[in-house]
């Protein structure tokens, strides 16, 4: 969960639990940036570094970045520059910033680690990705987009080979393609002959792009995460033509259901997301052939997850009154996926705070690449200035809506942005739309419930099948 929710201290608490924790990949080269200049004040960063398989890059990275007087409430951070294509001087960063992570989550446990990218975030992948096999990965998952190159990009780092991917940019020409490679030479001096490579877990909402996965994609596709609309943070959009209920959110039908019994025949593991959460899911899950289950939103509001804890105590107050709201936008992600959101005072799930926001765009993540007219890479995002947006040939359509999920996830996690005139980026949580598990697991368990306290309610099996 991006970014940062599920950070290494919560991927580690579920992982030393038996199951598969999932550390977010998401702009960890900003996050460790960011944690360097709040002042690294446990030396997890530092100590990892330590163990970075090439001391003078991880060197590098300190002098750069680390501020022995930072403090969690440093928020005036030096960005990190945004990313164009065919630069690759911020790959140390990204590969160190998936190491730390990665590193941290599997210290002083043997259970497996995994870590999860968006396809839709292509630049930093191949570095990322890199960066995260450094330091032993496990699984590699990802979602949002179909990833069919990432399981051969998997093969060519465990055989100490570079790699590349194909980048999408709008308004190419058919059978122009572009590319962002990673060389494992341009970040360490002496780069492993080989690597483990990690066992590749592809996030569909559909039978057809399950198949797709299993028969086209460049290396072995290892199982299929099969997650609804349900599921907290992006969902895919409706199959089919778009319409939208009397709240404005996307209306999901039948099509929109996937056939377990197809699923089965891929032979292919897969587990089940979105919902499946309750004491009962995972036996539900296994009863349709699934391996298991992917929770998000009941590991959001645990102690060691990444979320502030004055917005978790907020939700979860509301939550246990029985008064929370979730909303699935259409538009409010930069991405075009529908976005769930948490309606809550102060977020930008209120159009108050999202119109006090400069848009300024300086993250950059989300930024589409696409062909100017004069044949050059252009970059914009729905949710930069209107008119830099629509003047660079975006449609306004979708621009005014769109929420900068960049500096507002980053503000999550306590690593918001503080600008000279003093305003503090504001948060935008994102949550299931399945509450009653969450309800029932704070009243057995209190509002500062853990990791393993999610990890045996999913556990415990129902009542009528204990007896
Ligand atoms: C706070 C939060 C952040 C999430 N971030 C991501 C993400 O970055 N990438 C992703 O593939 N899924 C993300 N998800 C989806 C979860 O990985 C998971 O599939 C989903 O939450 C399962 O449904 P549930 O919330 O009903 O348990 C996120 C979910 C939450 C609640």
């Amino acid at each position: 969960m991006g970014v940062a929710v599920s950070s290494w201290k919560l991927a580690k608490a579920v992982s030393s639990q038996g199951a598969l924790g999932v550390v977010s990949g998401t702009a960890l080269d900003i996050v460790l940036a960011r944690r360097l200049q709040q002042g690294d004040t446990d030396g997890s960063a530092r100590r990892a570094l330590a163990a970075f398989p090439d001391a003078g890059t991880a060197e590098r990275i300190l002098s750069d970045w680390f501020n022995p007087e930072g403090t969690e409430d440093s928020h005036d951070f030096k960005q990190v520059p945004l990313r164009t294509l065919g630069d690759s001087s911020l790959d140390a960063l990204t590969a160190a910033g998936n190491f730390v992570e990665v590193f941290l989550a599997k210290e002083g446990h043997s259970g497996a680690v995994g870590i999860n990218f968006l396809e839709k975030i292509q630049l930093p992948n191949p570095a990322a990705i890199y960066g995260a096999m450094l330091a032993g990965v496990d699984y590699v998952l990802m979602g949002a987009g179909i990833p069919l190159e990432i399981p051969g990009l998997l093969d060519s780092y465990s055989r100490g080979e570079g790699g590349e991917i194909s980048v999408q940019i709008e308004g190419a020409e058919k059978g122009e393609r572009h590319v962002v490679r990673f060389e494992p030479s341009s970040i360490l001096e002496n780069p492993p002959k080989t690597m483990k490579r990690p066992y590749f877990l592809s996030i569909v909402s559909s039978y057809i792009l399950a198949a797709t996965m299993a028969s086209r994609a460049t290396g072995r596709v290892d199982g299929i995460v099969v997650e609804n609309h349900l599921a907290g943070g992006h969902n895919a959009p409706p199959r089919g033509v778009l319409s939208m209920d009397e709240n404005g959110e996307p209306m999901y039908g039948p099509k929109d259901t996937v056939d377990y019994a197809k699923m089965v025949g891929l032979s292919i593991p897969f587990w089940l997301g979105g919902s499946y959460s309750m004491e009962e899911s995972l036996e539900k899950a296994g009863s349709e052939g699934a391996w298991g289950i992917q929770v998000g939103t009941l590991f959001a509001f645990c102690r060691e997850s990444g979320v502030l804890p004055e917005l978790k105590k907020r939700f979860l107050e509301a939550v246990a009154a029985g008064k929370e709201a979730v909303f699935t936008h259409p538009l409010a992600s930069p991405t075009g996926y529908p976005f769930k959101f948490a309606v809550l005072r102060e977020t930008l799930s209120e159009k108050v705070e999202m119109v006090k926001r400069i848009r300024v765009c300086n993250i950059g993540l989300l930024r589409q690449l696409y062909k100017t007219p004069e044949g050059k890479i252009g970059y914009r995002c729905p949710a930069e200035k209107e008119e830099a947006f629509a003047r660079k040939g975006g449609d306004r359509s979708i621009s005014s809506e769109a929420r900068c999920l960049c500096n507002a996830l980053m503000a999550n996690v306590g690593l918001g942005m503080k600008y000279a005139g003093g305003y503090l980026e504001k948060p935008l949580l994102t949550v299931g739309s399945q509450l009653e598990s969450l309800r029932r697991l704070i009243r057995k368990a209190g509002f500062d419930y853990t990791a393993a306290d999610v990890v045996r309610f999913l556990s415990a099996r129902p009542a009528k099948a204990a007896e």
